[in-house]
């Protein structure tokens, strides 16, 4: 189990496979420095998650997080917010009130969903970075501010900038660094270890005694596209342990969220995949280990594509030489 986003640092983050590994690599260099990152990930992907973790992982710890999320703000309000507004600045305005700027100064300031923020909320960070001041609504008085900037976007910045949406100057500026963090789908080597963590804090929540999951169930979570990312697979435990009534997770069990199916968003390939003469397979599968599952995963996918290694770790989303690795250690068992 991760510890709480508000403790939670780099380092704790785990991982198995080679692109998130690089991705941390360059998070945690990010920590060391005040270079402003912006953090590129399908919606679930953890870039919340990340963003927190480098700046408690930072110098700047000891000081506040703050998180700003423009992309459904209207105008005077996105201005208030960034800010801040004296008593009195505009009808309804019966305090004064600080803006993230100022309640993160000295820290991190999480911009989030920073592709869809307008033209206007663009001009007023850009002003603040290119100059480090900024005054309140309905204030004369320039305030200066040292916050770190860490972004968050769901669409590539620079695609934005090309089609004339994003400001280019403002790109450069936050753009020191750029963290891509790579989708579920493309992490499938991690997906037994993220399950096996979920689970054990689900089954603990629910007082359940769960300690397995059936070959075919764990088929059905490898199989499936992930649109919704961690954040989905988060979920889909959870209703698993719900469901889960013995000790052994099974196939039926295994619901995918129908919000996501609903939007319209990727339907599951395949629903479950087991190998054709999988069901007269003898009582050798009594194995319902992770390992086991992952095995079992890894060998099929390897036999249907024909034992190309290459493309095997390109499904996968491993690198040859760690496929290589793995399917000699499975030769020698
Ligand atoms: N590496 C990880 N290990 C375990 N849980 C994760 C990891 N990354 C993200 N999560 C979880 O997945 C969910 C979505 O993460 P979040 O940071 O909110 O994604 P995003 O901001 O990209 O939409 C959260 O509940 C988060 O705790
Ligand atoms: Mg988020």
């Amino acid at each position: 189990m991760l510890p709480p986003l508000s403790k939670l640092r780099v380092e704790e983050i785990a991982t198995s496979n080679p692109a998130m590994a690089r991705c941390l690599r360059l998070a945690q260099l990010a920590a060391t420095s005040d270079v402003p990152v912006v953090l590129l990930g399908e919606t679930g992907t953890g870039k919340t998650l990340l963003a927190h973790a480098i700046h408690n992982s930072s110098t700047r710890v000891e000081r506040p997080f703050v998180a700003f999320n423009a992309s459904a703000m209207s105008d005077t309000l996105i201005e208030s917010q960034l800010f801040g507004h004296e008593r009195g600045a505009f009808t309804g305005a019966q305090t004064t009130v600080k803006g993230k700027f100022e309640l993160a100064n000295g820290g991190t300031l999480f911009l989030d969903e920073i592709a869809d923020m307008s033209p206007l909320a663009q001009v007023k960070i850009l002003r603040v970075l290119e100059y480090g001041e900024f005054e309140r609504l309905g204030s004369e008085r320039m305030l200066t501010c040292d916050v770190r900037i860490i972004c968050a976007t769901n669409v590539s910045l620079r695609e934005r900038v090309r089609q004339g949406k994003f400001r280019e100057d403002l790109y450069h500026r936050l753009n020191g660094l750029t963290l891509l963090i790579p989708p579920l789908r493309d992490r499938l080597d991690e997906l037994p270890a993220l399950i096996a963590a979920e689970l054990k804090a689900a089954a603990r929540r629910e007082g359940k005694k769960i300690n397995a999951i059936h070959p075919e169930a764990m088929d059905k979570l490898l199989a499936y596209e992930w649109p919704g990312n961690l954040r989905e697979l988060s979920h889909t435990v959870r209703t698993m342990a719900l469901f889960c009534e013995g000790r052994v997770i099974s196939s039926d069990h295994v619901i995918f969220s129908p919000d996501l199916k609903a939007s319209g968003m990727e339907e599951p390939v395949g629903e479950v995949r087991t190998q054709p003469n999988e069901k007269e397979k003898p009582a050798a599968d009594n194995d319902f280990s992770l390992a086991r599952a992952l095995a079992r995963h890894v060998s099929s996918v390897y036999e249907q594509n024909g034992r190309n290694q290459r493309r095997t770790a390109r499904l996968l989303g491993i690198s040859r030489g760690t496929l290589a690795r793995y399917l000699r250690k499975m030769d020698q068992k």
